[in-house]
Order: C-alpha cells, then sequence, then structure tokens
C-alpha cells in the first residue's frame, strides 16, 4: 500500500510536537529543508530536525532543497534523520555521489530529489544504491501549488527504471497532491506521497490521510 507522507512545511511551526502528533496515522513525517538559494525559501535546519526527533518515534523523510548538500549530510543523519533526499540539481555529479557515500556511512538511508526539469535518466548512475527516488510534481519552494500534469511522464518512466534496476527502491511524489493527483500519482508508479496542505489544510486530519492512502472512502 502506499504510503503517506505528511508534510509539516503546512503545520504550525510553533507547535511542532502537536502537528506532528496530529499525523500519527500516517507513515513518514516529511521535513522540508529550505536554504534561500537552491530555493527562493528560507525554513529550517539541524536543530530543528534534531527536537522533532526527540518528540517522535516516526519516520523522518527529510527534504534537502539546499546548495551542496554534502556539507549537511552528516549533520541530519546525526540530527535522527531516517532518509535524506539531494537534489541531482544541487551539485556535480561526484558531490552527489560523496553525498551519497556519506549517507552510507552515517547508515541513513538514501534517495535522490528531481527538479520537474531534470530528464527521469539523471538518476541511472545512483539508482542501484538509492532507497528512494523523488520525483517533484511542483518546482520545489512552496507548499500550496498546482500539480505539474506533465510530471506524470517522468514519474512513469522512473517506475520503469527502478523495476529495471533496483525494485525495492521507492518511488516518491512531491507537491499537489491531494485525492485525485494522489491517484495519479500512484496508477503511474508512485509508492509514496507527500502532502503538505491537502492533510494540515484538511478538517479530518485521520480521514484526508485516508483517503490520499487510497482507503474506503477514497472517492475523490
Ligand atoms: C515544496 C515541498 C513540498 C511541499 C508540498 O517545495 O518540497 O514538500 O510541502 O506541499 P503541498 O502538498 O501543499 O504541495
Ligand atoms: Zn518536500
Amino acid at each position: 500500500m502506499v504510503k503517506i507522507a505528511p508534510s509539516i512545511l503546512s503545520a504550525d511551526f510553533c507547535n511542532l510536537a502537536q502537528e506532528i502528533y496530529r499525523v500519527r496515522t500516517a507513515d513518514w513525517v516529511h521535513v522540508d529543508v529550505m536554504d534561500g538559494a537552491f530555493v527562493p525559501n528560507l525554513t529550517v535546519g539541524v536543530p530543528v530536525v534534531k527536537s522533532i526527533r526527540s518528540h517522535t518515534d516516526m519516520f523522518l523523510d527529510v527534504h534537502l532543497m539546499i546548495d551542496k548538500p554534502e556539507r549537511y549530510v552528516r549533520a541530519f543523519a546525526q540530527a535522527g534523520a531516517d532518509l535524506l533526499s539531494v537534489h541531482l540539481e544541487a551539485d556535480h555529479p561526484t558531490r552527489i555521489a560523496r553525498a551519497l557515500e556519506i549517507m552510507g556511512e552515517c547508515g541513513v538511508k538514501k534517495a535522490v530529489a528531481l527538479r520537474p526539469i531534470t530528464a527521469p535518466e539523471a538518476v541511472l548512475p545512483y539508482l542501484e544504491q538509492l532507497d528512494m527516488v523523488l520525483v517533484m510534481t511542483v518546482e520545489p519552494g512552496f507548499g500550496g501549488q498546482a500539480f505539474l500534469e506533465h510530471q506524470l511522464d517522468t514519474i512513469r518512466r522512473v517506475r520503469q527504471l527502478i523495476d529495471q534496476y533496483n525494485p525495492a527502491c521507492e518511488l516518491e511524489v512531491d507537491g499537489g497532491i491531494n485525492p485525485v493527483t494522489a491517484r495519479r500519482a500512484v496508477e503511474a508508479g508512485a509508492s509514496v506521497l507527500v502532502a503538505g496542505s491537502s492533510v494540515y489544510g484538511a478538517p479530518d486530519i485521520d480521514l484526508a490521510i485516508q483517503i490520499l492512502r487510497g482507503g474506503p472512502d477514497s472517492n475523490p
């Protein structure tokens, strides 16, 4: 069954422990780290991940939207991230490879993320060692944007590559996920769905998570 990863980007940052408790029926917690350079927005860093870790046992899926992520991978792993995603556009391939190597040394799960402009085949040099590929379905930087339909082709192609080279690898889709786009993304091959505004903006969070998962009341 598809995993649901609520993004705390749409949560109340003054009440993070409580906001994470509100999504406890989900599978993972998605933490968006932005540096104001790789993306035109700033969010949270290592100390916040460390604090979150001390308040929850949930799987922490940390999405690094930062330039030269190799510099911070070890610190985020030590802060308690379970999985780190680094963007393929954020550094030279040799440095991305080094970032993944550090993740291996730290025992944290490894993922690469693709902006909408990036070709699916860009994952190939890394795919066999990855635990996850993250396909962005909005331009990274902000919550609440509309799902980019053309990214369904990217999801399908990444699914083919995963099935061919590393079938255990997860395929996460991030951006504009709601009950309608969730179904399309899963049909295209997604196995993990990030959802910020459609979970935290829902009147009944448990129900919203259940619907995104394709549960009994999932007719959008
Ligand atoms: C955007 C972030 C997303 C964001 C998704 O750059 O990577 O994780 O929180 O928000 P929604 O689900 O509202 O599009
Ligand atoms: Zn994200």
